[in-house]
């Protein structure tokens, strides 16, 4: 029987890659950039499975493009790009890659938290550039973390995890979840309070943002969102960039109304808000949250699997469809 043909859409570590060749016939696009709309219809028109990124629209086109198609593979845990209802109405499984990046992700969280409450970025400018007079007690004054109360918005695995790394620093943890649920792992670690949106944004002294992208949290960070924040406290972004209005964040970072924030992900990717990387009271990360050698390594190997499954006919570990 002839082997299927399997897309990858941009070069992803080796493992996964390693693994599905055993089975497939794997072309990876090793150009380092997204491919485009018209280059991975070229590709993907004979082929069985594909391995895609946030960047591609897997849509009704997608699949269209692709009628030999057994499955696709998402290599990210975020799924907004993908039209699993679309998918399912085909009978086509789609898949994710959960759990194996949930530390990496909250470990990132926590950087451009620190970073932007202790002005690191700014900080290690100064030291760059031969400026730095030697030390001086009114230099780089920044924000308190040990004691602050810490604001999840979206407390799932990676949510969980950002409030489980707060213990060191003696934090309150309030949360908010968009099904009401309470999360038993937060209450009972940390007694952590689950409140309402509003009271969460006028308590926190850091928000943290770990919803997924959905047309109910697509700029659930507004104008009005800022207003109601501490005029001392921090944002922090590793979710997806829509989640906040960047045009309202850039007024509200300009105005005073927050301190500061830390961001992975934006509104526009790959481009900024203009005026956004001119504020010093911004930290600004090129979505690396899922950036540490094994969660990468972990991700391609899932998704390998994932796709591996669904060219046999079977579920993929972690599928999307309901
Ligand atoms: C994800 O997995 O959704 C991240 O944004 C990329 O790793």
């Amino acid at each position: 029987m002839a082997r299927p043909k399997v897309y990858i859409t941009r070069e992803i570590p080796r493992a996964g890659i390693d693994l599905l060749r055993q089975a497939a016939d794997v072309e990876v696009n090793t150009e380092d950039r997204p491919v485009t709309r018209e280059e991975l219809f070229e590709r993907i028109a004979d082929c069985q499975g594909v391995i895609g990124l946030l960047t591609e629209r897997i849509d009704a086109a997608f699949f269209d493009a692709a009628p030999g198609l057994k499955g696709y593979a998402n290599y990210a845990v975020g799924f907004d790009n993908i039209d699993v209802p679309e998918a399912t109405r085909r009978k086509l499984p789609v898949s994710n890659t959960p759990d194996v990046l949930t530390n990496a992700t909250a470990e990132c969280a926590w950087a451009l938290l620190l970073a932007v409450a202790r002005r690191v970025v700014e900080s290690d400018a100064v030291m760059r550039s031969g400026d730095w007079p030697g030390w001086g007690p009114m230099q780089f004054i920044g924000g308190d973390v040990s004691g602050k109360t810490l604001g999840i918005v979206g407390a799932g695995r990676i949510g969980t995890a950002m409030a489980r790394m707060s213990r060191g620093f003696d934090m309150p943890v309030l949360y908010t979840s968009s099904s009401g649920r309470r999360n038993a792992v937060l209450d009972a670690e940390l007694n952590a309070r689950l409140v309402p949106f509003e009271e969460l944004l006028e308590q926190s002294d850091f928000i943290s943002l770990h919803t997924p992208l959905t047309p109910s949290t697509r700029h659930l960070f507004g104008a009005e969102a800022f207003r109601r924040m501490k005029r001392t406290a921090y944002l922090v972004n590793t979710a997806r960039g829509p989640v906040i209005d960047e045009q309202a964040l850039l007024a509200a970072l300009r105005a005073g109304e927050i301190a500061g924030a830390g961001l992975d992900v934006y509104e526009h990717e790959p481009a900024l808000t203009p005026g956004l990387a001119e504020l010093t009271n911004v930290v600004l990360l090129p979505h690396i949250g899922s950036g540490t050698a094994s969660a990468r390594t972990d991700m391609s190997v899932l998704a390998a699997r994932n796709l591996l499954a669904m060219l046999e006919g079977k579920k993929p570990e972690t599928c999307l469809n309901p």
